[in-house]
């Protein structure tokens, strides 16, 4: 194997560093996959899912892209929120974007970037939606800033409304949804305190998530 040799060195430590820990490591998550998390966030190369929450390897299950964004005709994302809710049982879903997020940066300055925009036309839908509250923020780093944690706040709402969670909730199965926002100044996560289990949870959350700043 000739090409970026580097990447298979640091592969062939990281598996040895889990097995000095623990030598079955490997095998036992061979057999099965049991994440309590689903995590749905950006692709942003800042952003490390898994690492940022401190988990292993079978602890989480991920999907990401461009601005953390959940369309209901997104066979993609919709395909792993039904495989995470119904075959593997997760417990938790988190919507997680990040302060600085290009694609929101971009959709909020209109700028063209190619194929992308087409995307980011649902982020642009965000803004439309709050056009008011966002007018209202003068200071432009603040209202991209604001423009981030909406953003989450409405990918939790749609979330919400897909045929997978409304059933899980319909029939019982616990199930969460959590907004967060990721900052990629400092390395923490705020919770936007949008959390829901149940569809009432989930209007009463938006509906107080949405409100202008106090
Ligand atoms: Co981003």
């Amino acid at each position: 194997m000739k090409s970026l040799p580097h990447l298979f060195e640091n592969n062939r430590r990281w598996a040895e560093g889990l097995r000095a820990e623990n030598p079955a490591f490997f095998e036992e998550l061979s057999h099965q996959q049991a994440p309590g998390y689903l995590w749905i966030g950006c692709s942003d190369s800042r952003v490390p899912a898994t690492q940022l929450v401190g988990l292993a390897p079978g602890e989480m299950f991920v999907h990401r892209n461009v601005a953390n964004v959940v369309v209901h005709t997104d066979l993609n994302c919709l395909s792993v929120v039904q495989y995470a809710v119904e075959v593997l049982g997760v417990r938790h879903i988190i919507v997680c974007g990040h302060y600085g997020c290009g694609g929101v940066q971009a959709a909020l300055r209109g700028t063209r970037l190619g194929l992308i925009d087409n995307w980011l036309r649902h982020v642009q839908d965000v803004i439309q939606r709050h056009a008011p509250l966002l007018e209202g923020i003068a200071d432009e780093a603040r209202r991209s800033d604001r423009l981030c944690e909406l953003n989450v706040i409405e990918q939790v709402f749609n979330v919400g409304q897909t045929t997978v969670v409304e059933s899980a909730w319909a029939r019982g199965q616990e199930l969460t949804l959590h907004g967060w926002v990721y900052s990629l100044e400092n390395g923490l996560l705020r919770d936007l305190r949008l959390t829901a289990s149940s569809t009432r949870e989930l209007y009463d959350g938006y509906r107080a998530a949405i409100q202008p700043e106090r």
